[in-house]
């Protein structure tokens, strides 16, 4: 029921719930102490009057009490009763009222009941009892036992309307009630403040979100604090930005794919139409043909790249869990491009660790890594050498391939892992896609590996180095590359 309420509605309800109760417990407590004092201070006070009187007329009242009667008596304790301001009774041992103030219930010759303030005035001298009069007007009755001579000869009573005590006691009871009331409104003032900081930018958050579904991905939002809200916020703009840039990524992808796919189709086209003229000589024709076949395979190529990288994005090109036979494999990958480098006039040279053991990556995606490096190292070396080293130690394996070719000035060396990114210089001049290190930094990517490249400049050669931990301790399902 509570969690279909907005959070500001809960943290209100939750806040004002908790004050009233904790008011009203404190509340309760208080009066019952307050309630406690104030009849405490009443019965005192009547109790020093009571003793006052009891004691300052001992005599009298013993006299009196004893039957040697002093008609005066009764005027006395009229007296007595406009000077203190209590109603006054006297009961003799028997119990029998002797006198009385006009106020009290009884006439001179009632017989008392044995009231509590009787029981306990006998045992301990003094006796109290609070309970309502003939007009059914709450009263306090205060016994006093009266002795003279060591002998108890009777009571003397006071009676007190306790009207005024109550009356007392629930203005102390508004009192407190009313100091209470600025303690919650403080409360609700709080709980609007605490539920408006969180509400406010979860609301903000929201919209945001809503916004980013319907398709404007540049949407930020303004982070004010460093709390648990703040990081929410910093949160969602790292997800925006990362989708942002995910979104043109891939905008450009298939832009740039239709294009690659384009070009070789005009040529078909067109080499196609001339292979329409019967007139077309032999010689011609052939060319043409061949020309058609290099396309068809470029083509082929550009399509295979595409499927192999929509297939590693889509998590479905797996790490493959069992072992391979580095060392054989390694030795199969030089032999078949010593021969490929021979051809081109270039120095080949391999330096393999023997040693080397089992990798946690098949020799498919292995000869497909090195594949691509060393064709690329041969392809964009005109002279000198390319070279292969392999070599691991405890907790990885690093493969380098260096060459003395064209280079790259520094600053091109995290672009050349992009989707169909080519140097200027290399675009026309040498064939390709610009798709091949980007395959080999996604297939590394699933196997939680690394590869850089690095040269100094134009015409200074190349190295690119890979780095496949042995242990990994996390390997991430997709690449983002
Ligand atoms: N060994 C290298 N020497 C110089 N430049 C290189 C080398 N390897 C790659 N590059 C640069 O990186 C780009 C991307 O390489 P790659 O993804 O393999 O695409 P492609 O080889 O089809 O052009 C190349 O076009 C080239 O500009
Ligand atoms: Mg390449």
């Amino acid at each position: 029921m509570l969690s279909r309420l907005s959070i500001r509605w809960r943290i209100l309800i939750i806040f004002i719930v908790v004050a009233v109760i904790g008011g009203l417990v404190q509340f309760v407590i208080a009066g019952r102490q307050l309630e406690a004092a104030t009849l405490e201070f009443y019965k005192h006070h009547l109790e020093t009057d009571a003793l006052l009187v009891s004691t300052t007329f001992a005599e009298p009242l013993g006299h009196f009490l004893g039957g040697e009667g002093e008609d005066g008596f009764g005027r006395m304790i009229s007296t007595l009763q406009q000077e203190v301001g209590h109603d006054y009774l006297l009961v003799n041992g028997a119990g029998l009222v002797v006198a009385a103030t006009l106020n009290t219930d009884y006439r001179p010759g009632d017989r008392i009941p044995s009231t509590p303030e009787f029981t306990q005035a006998r045992s301990q001298r003094i006796g109290t009892d609070i309970r309502p009069n003939r007009a059914g007007e709450d009263t306090l009755y205060l016994a006093v036992a009266v002795q003279y001579e060591d002998n108890a000869m009777g009571y003397l009573v006071l009676t007190e309307p306790m009207q005024p005590a109550y009356a007392d006691i629930n203005r102390r009871y508004i009192e407190l009630a009313t100091s209470t009331l600025p303690v919650l409104a403080l409360v609700i003032a709080a709980s609007l403040w605490v539920s408006s900081t969180i509400s406010r930018p979860v609301q903000h958050l929201r919209n945001s979100a809503l916004q980013m579904a319907s398709g404007s991905f540049d949407t930020r939002i303004a982070v004010h604090s460093q709390d648990e809200i703040g990081q929410l916020g910093d949160a969602f703009n790292y997800m925006s930005g990362q989708i942002e840039s995910l979104m043109k990524t891939q905008r450009s992808f298939v832009s740039n794919a239709a294009h690659e796919l384009r070009t070789p189709l005009m040529t078909l086209k067109l080499r196609a139409e001339a292979l329409g003229d019967s007139a077309l000589p032999e010689a011609e024709r052939a060319t043409y043909l061949a020309e058609i076949r290099q396309e068809i395979d470029h083509m082929a190529q550009l399509v295979s790249s595409l499927l192999l990288l929509a297939r590693i994005d889509e998590g479905r090109h797996l790490p493959a869990k069992e072992g391979a036979d580095v060392v054989s494999a390694l030795h199969d990958i030089v032999r078949h491009w010593r021969i490929e480098a021979e051809a081109k006039g270039l120095a080949f040279s391999a330096r393999i660790d023997n040693t080397m053991s089992e990798l946690p990556i098949s020799t498919n995606d292995l000869r497909l890594i090195l594949d691509n490096l060393l064709a690329n190292a041969i392809k964009y070396t005109p002279k000198g050498n390319v070279a292969l080293g392999a070599t691991q130690d405890k907790h990885r394996v690093i493969f380098e391939v260096r060459d003395t070719g064209i280079g790259f000035p520094p600053e091109q060396a995290e672009h050349l892992f992009e989707r169909f990114y080519r140097a200027e210089e290399v675009r026309g001049r040498y064939g390709g896609n610009g798709l091949g290190l980007s395959i080999v930094k996604a297939i590394l990517a699933t196997y939680g590996g690394q590869i850089s490249g690095e040269s100094q400049g134009h015409g200074q050669g190349a190295a690119f180095t890979v780095v496949i931990d042995l242990h990994p301790t996390a390997i991430p399902h997709r690449s983002a590359a």
